[in-house]
């Protein structure tokens, strides 16, 4: 099964991506992971992406699609993949789309996680992910047991650079501008599941597990 979440930055792409690999044994794939794990490693791949981060702003396809590319090619993506963050922009799509017909394969689903903007406004603020594992809570909706440290690892739980309410409103108006036209590139494909992103996680994964089949 291949998956693509689609959805603005805080709609629960992340959350439900990680509860779609549990339960289908299929790696999670999420290009802003792997751009933090090597922020945090000091590559240059890091170094670079980065400054386009911190603005709220795409790193460009050249720094972003190799990875993909890459990593959906190695075995144990054989039986499929849940790809979060990643396509974003048309020309990504494309690239995607490519290189799984030259592999004979296609995408199955992009399940688009729809959330108001204000409600994502105050969902970024509240968010807290850990420094050493990137798990991900919110202050109010999914508190950590002991505030401020990581229930898995028992690590300390940060606000994201990019969680500052500023940078939120950038890359919100990043997303409707280069990343929204995908639901009509999807549409058209006919693969285009939405669902409503604006109650309780649980609930958004029944409606995920119900389009995709248990
Ligand atoms: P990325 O890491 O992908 O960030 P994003 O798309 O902005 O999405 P987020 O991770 O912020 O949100 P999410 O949808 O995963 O939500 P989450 O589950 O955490 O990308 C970061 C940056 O990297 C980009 O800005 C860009 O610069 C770069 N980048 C990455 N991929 C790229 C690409 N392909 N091309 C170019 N640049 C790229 O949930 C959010 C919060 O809400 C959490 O606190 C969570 O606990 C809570 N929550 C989740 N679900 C619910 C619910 N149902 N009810 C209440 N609270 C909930
Ligand atoms: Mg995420």
């Amino acid at each position: 099964m291949k998956i693509i979440m689609l959805g603005a930055p805080g709609a629960g792409k992340g959350t439900q991506a990680k509860k779609i690999a549990e339960k289908y044994q299929i790696p999670h794939i999420s290009t802003g992971d792997i751009f933090r794990a090597n922020i945090k490693e000091g590559t240059e791949l890091g170094k670079k992406a980065k400054t386009f981060m911190d603005q709220g702003a795409l790193v460009p396809d050249e720094l972003t699609v190799a990875l993909v590319v890459d990593r959906i090619q190695k075995d144990d993506c054989e039986n499929g993949f849940v790809l979060d963050g990643f396509p974003r922009t048309i020309p990504q799509a494309e690239v995607l789309d490519k290189t799984l017909a030259d592999m004979g394969k296609k995408m199955d689903y992009a399940i688009d996680i729809d959330v108001l903007d204000e409600n994502i406004v105050k969902r970024m603020g509240g968010r807290r992910a850990c420094v050493n594992c990137g798990a991900t809570y919110h202050i109010e909706n999914i508190p950590t047991k002991v505030e401020g440290i990581c229930d898995k690892c028992g690590s300390e739980t940060i606000l994201r650079d990019d969680d500052k309410p500023e940078t939120v409103q950038k890359r919100l108006s990043v997303y409707h501008e280069q990343t929204q036209p995908l639901l009509d590139y999807y549409s058209r494909q006919g693969i285009l599941k939405s669902v409503d992103g604006m109650r309780p996680m649980e609930d958004v994964f029944a409606d995920i597990v119900q389009i995709l089949g248990a």
